[in-house]
């Protein structure tokens, strides 16, 4: 990390847009989903998760969601599409909507179920599998591209495309210094 990544007010050194960490095993992914949670951006944020089946995109979102305060079991939407949570923190109750468009091939979909609405809300919206949602999802403030290698460490690049997406970014890479220098 330079210093500039440091002090990210400073006129010229602009907040990083791109990281890449790497969680050897569930409880990486666990304590990135906690310091993920403690961000304020996060109850109006859209994050969208790339990765191969398996790659651990559901395990973040639970994780995620049991971190901000969802109790009991958290299921899975892939035959609902979205499933929708309410975090509960000091503050009170806030909206989170996980989607997985995994089986989504319909457009009149994004009208008719209501997404549409739900992306114009405040609140959470997490997405599995954003690719077969193209055209008709919202840009995402921060994209997760996760990769599993042959010790099942997982690989996850994160790229902020708005000022949210970079807050969150900041908020999570918190004492993780960026990992290019291991990509030789
Ligand atoms: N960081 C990790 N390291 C090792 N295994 C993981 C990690 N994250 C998740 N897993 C495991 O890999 C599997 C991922 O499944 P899942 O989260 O359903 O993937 P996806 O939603 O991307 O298809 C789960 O069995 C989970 O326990
Ligand atoms: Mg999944």
């Amino acid at each position: 990390m330079t210093a500039a990544d440091d002090h990210p007010g400073i006129v010229g050194s602009p907040a990083p847009t791109e990281r890449v960490l790497r969680w050897p095993d569930e409880a990486a992914t666990a304590a990135f989903a906690a310091r993920l949670a403690a961000a304020p951006e996060l109850r109006r944020a859209f994050i969208a998760l790339h990765g191969d089946l398996g790659a651990g995109k559901t395990t973040l979102v639970r994780h995620l969601l049991r971190a901000c305060g969802v109790a009991g079991r958290i299921k899975s939407p892939t035959y609902a599409v979205v499933e929708p949570h309410e975090p509960t923190d000091a503050a009170g109750a806030w909206q989170a909507w996980h989607f997985d468009f995994y089986r989504f091939d319909d457009p009149r979909e994004w009208e008719d179920a209501g997404f549409r609405d739900i992306f114009a809300s405040t609140g959470l919206k997490i997405a599995e599998w954003p690719e077969k949602a193209r055209g008709v999802l919202p840009t995402p403030d921060l994209d997760l591209f996760i990769s599993s290698d042959a010790d099942d460490v997982r690989h996850v690049t994160l790229t902020a495309s708005t000022a949210t997406g970079r807050a969150l970014l900041r908020q999570v890479a918190d004492g993780a210094p960026p990992q290019e220098n291991l990509y030789p």
